[in-house]
């Protein structure tokens, strides 16, 4: 199904009527300025797969998918600073500072993230069952996933890294987002644990598929830079060549990237393949895969 109205709608809600404050009217300016929504589409896409018919978690997915949303967006203003990757151009609009200058854009990312975490804290007041879910979120947004991808990607920078340390920047920087996306609903849904989350298959399972979706997103992201224009991506391009950036393009060359990309295309319809063999419903996810391959913008 298209939730992409839905999600929308939950967007806009956020803050609303909070507007007096210039730092919420640059966080909504941002979260509002569009982009592709996958992370919450990704969401529901999983919701979908394993819960069949039954949509009694449908708003609690919603509220997870509008709060990774809410983090990626909190990355991006600050991705595009200019003490980070100096962009005039997102999702088609002036950045967060040239609208707003820079320190109320680094407060709008740090408001943007900060209220993520205290709705995935908030939510346990009524469901302590989604601590797992709610502790992951947090996790993979921190020094051991987005942050800690960023944090690499800036001091990769005029250097040549080994191809390990690019998939570890590229994993951390983009995977970890996209893992929380793919596999939050899984979670949400069995009332996972720590424990539970050990032993169980699907979890392994959809993790991989994450992993692989992660990488190719990031990989395709990077060629995108190389091959698209700015009106079609709605921000500028050849960015990574001019500030020395290690991607998978500046590091192994076009062909070599779009090699990478296939592979890890491939990798994750096996792990679809695996996941139907467990009697899941793949033809959206496979369907998605297609989309992020040949994605323009
Ligand atoms: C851009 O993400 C930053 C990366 C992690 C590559 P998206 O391509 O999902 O950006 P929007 O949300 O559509 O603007
Ligand atoms: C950004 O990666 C990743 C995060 C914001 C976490 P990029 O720097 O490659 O993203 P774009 O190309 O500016 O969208
Ligand atoms: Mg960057
Ligand atoms: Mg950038
Ligand atoms: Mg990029």
């Amino acid at each position: 199904m298209d939730y992409s109205e839905i999600i929308e709608q939950n967007l806009n809600s956020i803050l609303k009527d909070r507007e007096d404050d210039i730092t919420v009217r640059a966080a909504r300016y941002s979260l509002l300025a569009g982009g592709k929504r996958i992370r919450p589409k990704m969401m529901f896409m999983t919701y979908d797969m394993i819960s069949g018919s039954d949509n009694s978690l449908f708003d609690d997915v919603l509220y997870y998918a509008a709060t990774l949303e809410i983090i990626h967006t909190s990355s991006l203003i600050h991705d595009d600073l200019p003490c980070m990757d100096d962009d005039d151009l997102r999702r088609g609009m002036p950045t967060c500072h040239k609208q707003f200058g820079e320190g109320i854009a680094t407060l709008a990312g740090d408001l943007l993230l900060n209220l993520a975490n205290e709705r995935l804290l908030y939510i346990l007041m009524e469901h302590p069952e989604y601590a797992y879910a709610s502790y992951k979120i947090s996790e993979l947004t921190g020094y051991r996933g987005m942050i800690g991808g960023q944090s690499i990607d800036l001091d990769s920078e005029n250097k040549k890294i080994s191809l390990e340390k690019l998939y570890e920047l590229q994993s951390k920087k983009t995977g970890a987002l996209i893992e929380s996306a793919i596999i939050t609903p899984y979670y949400l849904v069995n009332r996972t644990t720590a424990e539970s989350a050990e032993n169980d298959e699907t979890v392994t399972l959809l993790r991989r598929f994450a992993s692989h979706l992660g990488l190719a997103f990031q990989i395709k992201d990077d060629i995108l830079d190389v091959v698209s224009s700015a009106e079609e991506l709605g921000k500028s391009v050849g960015k990574d060549e001019r500030d020395d950036k290690s991607t998978f393009v500046t590091l192994l060359g076009f062909d070599e990237a779009t090699g990478k990309l296939e592979e890890e295309i491939n990798g994750a319809y096996g792990v679809l393949d695996s996941l139907a063999l467990k009697d899941y419903k793949t033809d959206d996810y496979r369907a998605f895969v297609k989309y992020l391959e040949d994605r323009g913008n």
